[in-house]
């Protein structure tokens, strides 16, 4: 690991004033915790004391722009004071309340996000984060149609619970498959290597076609909603065809099927809007969401619900609970986090960034054989790799190829942290990058590209 090129100006190491070195940090890490979606003895984790803004730092002072930010989940950056403010307010006046208390922050969040959350959905019910959300909102489909079917996309990741594992459709679900019942899998407008068509709006009939046809075979009124990542995130950045959510949203209407829109990766300015949706002109029934709703710096989820559902649970039991549903410090951090985003101008900042970044992809493909494709819906983009002239993926799908490790070596040495998934080079940064930022992280993608370039097969 590099320890002197990046490193933090600002700071004395940490390790020097009598903490844990990065050697110290991985190995307790790894011996007295376990890693997740990974066998902890392989785990290469860094090691990160402090972080501020896009830049994450080392116990030795090393630093690295954080390119992804986390789980694409620090939506306004690192170490934002006002978020940290309002934590240490709250805390100070009232760290927990029961879930079945009213408090003041409850309700100035609430109404906030009534204000910010597009169309009807109005009312919130909240939860620890995105799995959770996607569980309870696979609960209140249930409970409010009466019927027990979910739809569901092959090329999706919406939790790691239960429910949420089964809704998902990508890898990660095959270990604790059979999993929840009355899941029904469908084709993405977008799969891996099959295609519905050329043109969006040929893509878009041919899909909604398709899924019209299997809603027959389940019976129409055996199906509850359709879960769908409005923007796919780890399943490859796939923003949807023109057209396809506002056809998916008449197709569901027709047969009374409710509209889930997981926003959990893709909302709260990622694309370029508030919301993903609003790219495609819908309100869905349901939107859940997580990460950027407090940037990550407290865990919380939330199950946003139309006028309509929502009266049917004045009503009604919703059968669901949590000790920390609407966890006093968690409301605090979500209001100050998403009055960050919209006050300053972080969304229409996301869409600008958006342009900038697509610059940067563009040039880099001229550049780089082994660019296959590279896609970006404001600050929420992929770089995807092929291997041979023609455009066979570097690695076959959920695979992997031995210079995906040295390219993630070859980052993190130069001072970037991003994903690397599969084929896919994420590039997902924190929403206040600079185009000074943007420059410097793409010329270190760049030269790491040279080494896929390398491997190219002609
Ligand atoms: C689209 C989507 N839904 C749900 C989740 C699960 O959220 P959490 O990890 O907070 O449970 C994720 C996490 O990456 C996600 O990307």
């Amino acid at each position: 690991m590099n320890t002197t090129k990046h490193t933090d100006a600002n700071h004395a190491p940490h390790a020097a004033a009598g903490h844990m070195s990065s050697r110290e940090m991985i190995d307790t890490c790894k011996k007295y915790s376990l890693f997740s979606w990974s066998a902890t003895g392989k785990v290469d984790p860094l090691p990160i004391v402090r972080a501020e803004g896009i830049y994450l730092y080392g116990p030795e002072g090393q630093r690295w722009i954080d390119f992804n930010s986390q789980l694409m989940s620090v939506n306004i950056g690192h170490s934002h004071p006002k978020v940290i403010k309002a934590i240490q307010d709250q805390a100070a006046t009232l760290a927990y309340a029961y879930p079945g208390m009213a408090t003041e922050i409850r309700a100035k969040l609430s109404l906030r996000l009534a204000e910010l959350v597009p169309g009807d959905l109005n009312t919130f019910f909240y939860t620890l984060g995105g799995a959770e959300a996607n569980e309870n909102a696979i609960k209140a489909v249930r409970m409010f149609t009466g019927r027990n079917k979910i739809l569901v996309r092959y090329r999706s990741y919406h939790g790691a619970t239960n429910g949420a594992i089964s809704l998902t459709g990508d890898p990660r679900r095959w270990p604790t498959e059979p999993g929840m019942p009355g899941v029904v899998r469908v084709m993405d407008p977008k799969p891996y290597e099959f295609s519905f068509g050329s043109t969006d709006e040929e893509i878009v009939t041919n899909n909604l076609k398709y899924l019209e046809e299997v809603i027959q075979y389940e019976g129409p009124k055996n199906i509850a909603a359709m879960f769908i990542e409005t923007v796919t995130g780890t399943n490859g950045i796939l923003p949807p065809p023109k057209g396809y959510l506002k056809g998916l949203k008449t197709l569901l209407e027709k047969y009374g099927i409710l509209l889930v829109c997981d926003e959990v990766m893709c909302g709260w300015g990622r694309t370029g809007k508030l919301f993903a949706f609003e790219h495609g002109d819908i309100v869905p029934d349901i939107c859940t969401m997580a990460k950027g709703l407090t940037s990550s710096y407290l865990p919380l989820g939330v199950m946003a619900v139309s006028d309509r559902i929502a009266a049917h649970f004045q009503e009604n039991v919703f059968w669901g609970g949590l000790t920390y549903n609407a966890h006093p410090l968690c409301m605090a951090c979500a209001l100050a986090a998403v009055n960050v985003i919209v006050e300053e101008g972080m969304v229409e900042h996301s869409a600008h960034m958006g342009t900038v970044m697509r610059g940067h992809m563009e040039r880099l493909a001229k550049k780089h054989r082994c660019i296959k494709e590279h896609r970006n819906i404001g600050l929420f983009g992929t770089i995807e790799l092929q291997k041979n002239a023609a455009g066979e993926r570097l690695v076959p799908y959920a695979g992997s190829h031995p210079v995906m490790g040295k390219l993630g070596t070859f980052y993190r040495d130069n001072g970037l942290f991003t994903v690397l998934q599969w084929n896919l080079v994420m590039c997902n940064p924190p929403l206040c990058i600079t185009e000074q930022q943007m420059a410097e992280s793409f010329d270190i993608i760049d030269r790491g590209l040279d080494l896929v370039d390398a491997v190219f097969e002609g």
